[in-house]
């Protein structure tokens, strides 16, 4: 991401919450400390947020990423974007952000991580994807993974808002996380299944610019031949 920035210092950011990026979030707060990159100009749009959350709520993913990336870096707030999860409209909601995605010339670098049912930001299996950013019931297994960093008497979000499928997609390079054995499976499948809307992340395959970070966990059952061989 330190090139990207150094190249394009107003380069735009598609950004992921979740355990996975904090790393990558102390690592660019440590470079930004060590001046060695500059956010004054970048701009940044989240994948998605919680139904009903408001920006204040310490599980809100603005929350998240105030705490976790902005407030520590020199990025304008002016320049991050997070879908609003209080906004009344939510369908004027899902439309503006989708236009000032658009406005910005769409996303240059986007980070990604993967759910243990293979979505997206919060594009769950479905019978078809969404192209555009939309309100989302959360499935089960997502419910039950977040339900981690909600306290006992806190009402878990049983939807959010997500950027949809054609924003993420046509990234012009997409950095996809992965760690932890328990997504060793997901990732074998997103990489070497076939691409269905079952498995969100399985369309990735075909982006033209897809980096893909494992630990050793997960790169063990990765057997690279065969990876990429299917038809489409
Ligand atoms: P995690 O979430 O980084 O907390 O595992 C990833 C995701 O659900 O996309």
């Amino acid at each position: 991401m330190r090139q990207r920035l150094e190249k394009k210092p107003d380069v735009v950011l598609g950004l992921a919450t979740g355990s996975t990026p904090i790393g990558t979030y102390r690592q660019l707060i440590s470079k930004y400390n060590a001046k060695e990159v500059d956010f004054s100009k970048v701009k940044a749009f989240n994948l998605d947020e919680y139904y009903g959350l408001d920006k204040k709520h310490s599980q809100s993913y603005a929350y998240y990423m105030e705490n976790n990336l902005f407030q520590h870096i020199n990025i304008d707030k002016g320049n991050t974007h997070i879908p609003n999860g209080t906004a009344k409209d939510i369908q004027k909601e899902c439309n503006r952000y989708d236009q000032i995605i658009k406005e910005c010339g769409g996303i240059d670098f986007q980070l990604l991580g993967i759910g243990h049912n293979g979505h997206i930001g919060f594009n769950e299996p479905a019978e078809a994807l969404k192209i555009s950013t939309h309100l989302v019931d959360l499935k089960e297994e997502t419910i039950a993974a977040n339900s981690r960093f909600f306290s006992k008497e806190e009402t878990i979000p049983k939807q959010a808002i997500t950027m949809g499928m054609r924003s993420i997609f046509a990234a012009k390079e997409i950095v996809l996380l992965a760690s932890g054995e328990d997504k060793a499976q997901i990732v074998a499948q997103m990489l070497s299944g076939k691409i269905s809307p079952k498995v969100p992340a399985s369309v990735l395959q075909i982006h033209q610019d897809l980096t893909l970070i494992v630990d050793e966990a997960i790169a063990k059952h990765l057997h690279v031949k065969g990876l990429f061989e299917q038809e489409i």
